[in-house]
């Protein structure tokens, strides 16, 4: 591990006056998380809660023009400061990300690919008059339509199981072992950031973050023993940004951030089911686990992930929560409602029902996860990495 010699240089201010100071020709990547201008009012789900999405004054919407003008201002100021084969990744979502890419365009920046990150376990949507969104966008471009860049594809290549890797990143949101500090509500995840600098940069290469937000760049720069340059004009992100970088100076922490990160979409997936405590307890002395399944509405669906599954996690409200090892990993079957009934189960809100076997003596975990207790719906399974819930 790298003994934090690289450096974290953070400026509390508006990014629109600190690019100029920054020497030209001097950074390798840019990364920059701007403003998605969505913070209007509407809602969204977190933790099983309903929650409003507004982030923030940083964050309301201004009209189309005003959109254009601020990305194309700190677009402008930047493309300079970038190394020859320097590039620059911008994320954002429809709110704003082809704007960015008009801009890019425009300013001669060349666009190398445009990245999907699909969220591993998005919120659902409420309204239920959309497609649930469940991803984010982020634009990869050169400073120069004519100088190569800097790819290091061998190293992605090796990243993805010696498989070439496509535009396609499935990845899970923020984890809790990433908010030890404190979160922000945009905050992005390491494993995203780590993933970008290392195919982007060397050791020792430079960092710019002109939106730092929580610093999620800066850590995962240091972190790869890169330098980073920050710019973030709210103080209390700039505060957590300095508490994050803080906590690196602790070797041991440091290490269990690589570790998490490390175990990216391959590690363990947990499914994790509610159920009431008699069934539960049930469940355990059959060494099944059953959800419903079938076409009734709030079924569940068995989605990319399920094939990673290898423990199973059962709690009621949270208080009685135990981990089971599953006897097989990633394989389920569809059992009908009378085969359930001849093992003492009795279910009641679908025909057709997916059934888990596990081995019924509980795992360790660590704590009892917190955020279990906010999901009412007994049926509700969801799919976790392992290092979200331990
Ligand atoms: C989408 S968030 C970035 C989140 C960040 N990627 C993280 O992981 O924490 C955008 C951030 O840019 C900051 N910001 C908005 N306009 C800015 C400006 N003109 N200059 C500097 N920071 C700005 C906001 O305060 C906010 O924290």
């Amino acid at each position: 591990m790298n003994d934090l010699t690289s450096y974290f240089t953070l400026h509390h201010a508006d990014c629109v006056d600190v690019l100029p100071q920054i020497p030209d020709n001097s950074i390798d990547t840019i990364f920059a998380d701007p403003p998605y201008f969505l913070s209007n009012g509407g809602i969204s789900v977190q933790s099983g809660k309903q929650v409003c999405v507004d982030k923030g004054d940083w964050d309301k919407g201004g009209t189309p023009e005003h959109i254009y003008n601020f990305n194309r201002r700190w677009l402008e100021l930047c493309r300079p400061k970038l190394k020859d084969n320097g590039t620059i990744w911008i994320s954002g979502t429809y709110h704003n990300i082809f704007t960015v890419q008009r801009c890019l365009q425009e300013l001669g920046y060349k666009i190398l690919n445009i990245i999907t990150w699909q969220k591993t376990d998005p919120p659902p949507n409420l309204s239920c008059r959309y497609f649930n969104f469940s991803t984010e966008l982020i634009i990869w471009a050169r400073k120069s339509e004519k100088v190569p860049h800097k790819f290091n594809y061998e190293v992605m290549k090796h990243l993805n199981g010696d498989k070439q890797m496509t535009d396609v990143w499935r990845l899970p949101a923020v984890g809790k072992w990433e908010k030890t500090c404190g979160k922000h509500p945009t905050q992005k995840p390491l494993r995203l950031l780590y993933r970008i600098i290392l195919a982007s940069t060397d050791e020792d290469g430079t960092i710019l973050d002109p939106f730092a937000g929580s610093s999620t760049t800066g850590i995962a720069a240091n972190l790869l023993g890169r330098n980073y340059i920050g710019i973030e004009k709210e103080k209390e992100f700039y505060d957590l940004s300095i508490a994050r970088r803080n906590e690196l100076q602790d070797s041991e922490k440091r290490q269990k951030l690589l570790d998490n990160i490390r175990k990216t979409e391959n590690c363990a997936t947990v499914l994790v089911n509610h159920a009431r405590k008699e069934l539960r307890e049930l469940m355990i002395e059959k060494g099944l686990c059953y959800l419903r399944a079938g076409d009734s509405k709030g079924s569940l669906q068995v989605t990319p992930g399920f094939e990673r599954m290898k423990y199973v996690l059962l709690h009621t409200n949270g208080d009685h929560c135990q981990m089971f090892k599953l006897k097989k990993e990633g394989t389920f079957q569809i059992w009908t409602k009378e085969n359930l009934e001849k093992y003492g189960f009795s279910p009641e809100h679908s025909t057709h029902y997916i059934v888990l076997h596990f081995d019924n003596k509980p795992l360790e975990i660590m704590k009892t996860p917190q955020s279990l207790k906010q999901r009412l719906n007994t049926y509700k399974a969801r799919l976790y990495p392992l290092t979200d819930i331990c």
